[in-house]
């Protein structure tokens, strides 16, 4: 059979891991797929970076339109990233009947259903198995290794900038914007960080995982998105006395309200596999009602271990796309049909009505009664406490410190009531600067 003709968005890091790893293992993939699978043209602004990448035998040029023009192209892979014109050209391939593979997880965040609903109208395939968590097939394992499950819950980490600077912070007990200058000049985190240390990019990946993994259409304005710029390394030590660590979590639940959706740096108990995953690698932890507990593990970022997500969705399309569309895998695991409806009954909640347990670290003076009146106003909202740490004045502000830092750890509450309560705690004139909240999540 003729190879299946495809044509490159963009040729930066992925893109000639994609080249690459194709050239290497051609013949085990062709015996894997069935045909060939050829990158017959790239687009690229940088036309002669391009060359250096693919050589003479592939066309290259500057405007990715002649790719998306050219009939003989089958499969368009866009890996240009952002919504802007990688939007466009999106639709305009699916417009002229190619199937789309795509590690563009902004994209299909926000855009997804549109996306989709336009590629099913043309009956092509929009595969984005790159888009969450790199090289780790997460999207194949929720969407058809754990098909039989009714999914409880998933809990990942997705962004290997925020958890390499977390590894750091910890080894080193650093402060944030120490760890994040460290990891800019060794090339670990962007110039503008922004999307990765303000927890967007986690949040993209956790709209597609809630998505397929509950079969809601994608949301992502209404994921919780908080980031790990306000850790300080005492938090980070504190939770290490108490048996925890902090990783920056995406989240998503079922429960008989909705779905959470939540993105934040959590404790985890320092026992479970997910909190000593360190450095930029990523983790994802799905539970589900038949399989139990099971974890994927690996690189989520990088050349080659997000170019093998990229050509594993190039080798379904070969054996794929000229299968009755309707008998495909749906690009969010079921059927358009059967997706709820936004807002219907499966919303997704607001935070304040997300149920979980917290770690607070409040600094206040260190005098009589100032613990007494705290949990008192955590009892009046119904909060129950799991345990208390109170350090040493001298320890944390210095010899003849007059201040502390108390260190409270909370049963499950919701996040409403200890809004509540905290605005109570925060007008104490006890309590000496901005109360320091963490949630707290099991994993069990
Ligand atoms: N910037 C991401 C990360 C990789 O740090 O994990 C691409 O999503």
């Amino acid at each position: 059979m003729k190879p299946i003709q495809v044509g490159l968005l963009g040729i930066g890091t992925v893109g000639s891991g994609t080249f690459n790893v194709l050239a290497r293992n051609q013949d085990e993939i062709r015996r894997r797929a069935g045909r060939g699978i050829e990158i017959s043209m790239v687009a690229d602004l940088d036309t002669a970076r391009a060359k250096s990448v693919v050589g003479d035998k592939v066309k290259v040029v500057g405007d990715a339109r002649e790719v998306i023009a050219n009939p003989e192209i089958d499969v368009v892979v866009e890996l240009i990233g952002g919504y802007g014109i990688a939007k466009a050209l999106v639709l305009e391939a699916i417009a002229a009947g190619k199937h789309v593979v795509t590690a563009n997880k902004a994209l299909l965040a926000v855009h997804g259903t549109e996306i989709f609903k336009a590629a099913a109208e043309k009956g092509v395939i929009v595969a984005y198995e790159a888009a969450v968590a790199g090289g780790i097939p997460i999207i194949k394992a929720l969407r058809e290794g754990l098909t039989a499950n009714q999914i409880q819950w998933v809990a990942g980490i997705i962004n290997g900038t925020t958890n390499f600077i977390l590894s750091e912070m910890r080894d080193k007990g650093l402060d944030f914007s120490v760890v994040l200058k460290e990891a800019q000049r060794l090339g670990y985190a962007e110039a503008d960080p922004t999307f990765d240390i303000e927890g967007v990019d986690a949040a993209h990946k956790a709209t597609l995982m809630s998505s397929i993994a509950f079969g809601i259409p994608v949301q992502f304005d209404k994921a919780y998105v908080e980031g790990i710029t306000k850790l300080a390394a005492a938090d980070i030590k504190y939770a290490e006395q108490l048996g925890y660590r902090i990783k920056l979590l995406g989240i998503t639940k079922r429960t008989d309200k909705g779905i959470e959706l939540r993105v934040h740096p959590s404790l985890v108990p320092s026992k479970r596999l997910i909190a000593n995953v360190e450095g930029a690698m990523n983790a994802v932890v799905v539970n589900g009602d038949a399989v139990g507990t099971t974890l994927y593990y690996g690189k989520g970022a990088g050349s080659e271990p997000t170019a093998s997500a990229v050509i594993a969705d190039l080798v379904d399309i070969a054996r794929l796309h000229d299968a009755d569309p309707a008998h495909r895998v749906p690009p969010l695991a079921f059927q358009s049909s059967s997706l709820a409806a936004a807002g219907g009954e499966l919303p997704v909640l607001p935070m304040a009505d997300v149920v979980t347990s917290y770690y607070l670290r409040i600094r206040v003076s260190d005098e009589a009664g100032v613990l007494a009146k705290i949990t008192g106003l955590l009892a009046n909202a119904g909060i129950s406490i799991d345990a208390v740490l109170q350090r040493e004045a001298d320890e944390v502000g210095g010899e003849g410190s007059t201040q502390t830092d108390l260190i409270i750890l909370t049963h499950d509450t919701r996040e409403g009531d200890m809004d509540k309560a905290l605005a109570e705690i925060q007008g104490l004139p006890t309590v000496l600067a901005p109360i320091n909240r963490i949630r707290k999540e099991e994993l069990n």
